[in-house]
């Protein structure tokens, strides 16, 4: 009895997992176990050996049994001291700064040019950026053989040669929205229309794809005057500064009279200031919408007139905040963007102001 209980309280102490007390609990305890089978032996006994016998095995079992407890809630502890001194942390540490995104000046300003012409009552419209080359070209008065269509300039999408389908193009301006709305809304009507356009050409002024903003106003009597109006307005609001503008004729096929449009401006010290000095910069095209583009847009020109606009975000965008190429937009390098991006909650304003 002596041999066995320091056989199994000697294992006990050195067991190091409570796998190797498990392993010791079977051993001795288990169905199998030492102690297990010498109980089973107290049944050949005499009865007096067997009271005897049966109280002291009792004893020792209970004994090894409170010994595999002590231990396990000792290995129990140790754990978790360990546990503690390697997980601990200090919660009191700065954060690591986490960078944020910006948003691109494309997406700002074409945000600033929606708050602007909200204000005098305009729209936004939408259209295809694939678009059928009725809509691009024909029902905005530009007949097949204008150079307008001629493929260095506009991407045509693919057609198998068993395809009957009439072309479809990258549109390569926001003008066929003009003969979506007016089919969308009849007259009177007041829209713009920021969006992409496509066209194949690549150098520090020309991308192919780009951003232009569209304007159409109808009405019944409508002038020239009022579409001046309107762009003085509009640029006043933008650049944060009284901005005239200089109208130059001009032609497009979809306007009649049409006109070229430059903003005031100086090239002082090698840098652009709008609404100052005597220098011109052209910004956008404009005239009255054609009497044969109202009927292509389902409007009858002797009920209603307007003029319309067409105008480069990306250049009022590089204007307004200094960017000198235009490439860099489509770029997504991120220095740049962290450069020339605005923080999310830089919301435009029509009080914002000059940032050049
Ligand atoms: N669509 C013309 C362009 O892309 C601009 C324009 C729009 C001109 C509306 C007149 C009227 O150049």
């Amino acid at each position: 009895m002596d041999d066995l209980r320091k056989n199994y309280l000697d294992r006990i102490a050195v067991a190091a997992s409570e796998a190797a007390l498990e392993e010791v609990r079977i051993a001795a305890l288990g169905k199998k176990g030492e102690i297990s089978l010498k109980m089973r032996e107290l049944g050949a006994m005499e009865p007096a050996a067997r009271a005897a016998a049966g109280a002291a095995l009792n004893v020792l079992r209970d004994e090894i049994d409170s010994a595999l407890r002590a231990r396990k809630a000792a290995l129990g502890d140790a754990a978790l001291d360990e546990r503690l001194a390697a997980e601990w942390l200090d919660v009191t540490l700065p954060g690591r700064p986490r960078r944020q995104g910006t948003i691109h000046p494309i997406s700002q300003v074409w945000e600033e040019v929606t708050a602007i012409f909200a204000d005098m009552g305009f729209a936004v419209a939408e259209g295809p950026e694939v678009e059928s080359d009725w809509y691009n070209f024909d029902a905005l008065n530009i007949p097949g053989h204008h150079p307008a269509r001629a493929e260095m300039d506009t991407f045509y999408m693919h057609r198998a040669p068993d395809d009957n389908r009439p072309p479809a193009v990258l549109r390569t301006h926001t003008s066929p929205v003009q003969i979506r709305s007016m089919e969308a809304q009849g007259a009177p009507l007041r829209i713009i229309c920021p969006g992409r356009v496509y066209r194949a050409d690549y150098d520090q002024t020309h991308t192919p794809n780009f951003h232009q903003v569209e304007g159409l106003a109808l009405d019944r009597d409508l002038t020239m005057a009022n579409l001046k109006w309107v762009l003085e307005e509009f640029f006043s609001a933008y650049f944060g500064t009284r901005v005239r503008t200089r109208f130059r004729a001009s032609h497009f096929p979809f306007t009649e009279p049409s006109a070229e449009v430059d903003i005031q401006c100086s090239f002082e010290g090698g840098t652009v200031h709008v609404g100052e000095g005597d220098g011109w910069l052209e910004v956008l095209g404009s005239g009255m919408v054609h009497p044969k583009v109202l009927k292509a847009g389902g409007i009858d020109p002797a009920k209603a007139q307007g003029f319309a606009f067409g105008m480069g975000i990306d250049r009022i965008a590089m204007l307004k905040y200094g960017i000198p190429d235009l490439r860099s937009f489509f770029e997504s390098d991120l220095r740049w963007l962290r450069h020339y991006g605005f923080a999310a909650l830089d919301v435009p304003t029509l009080h914002g102001g000059v940032a050049r």
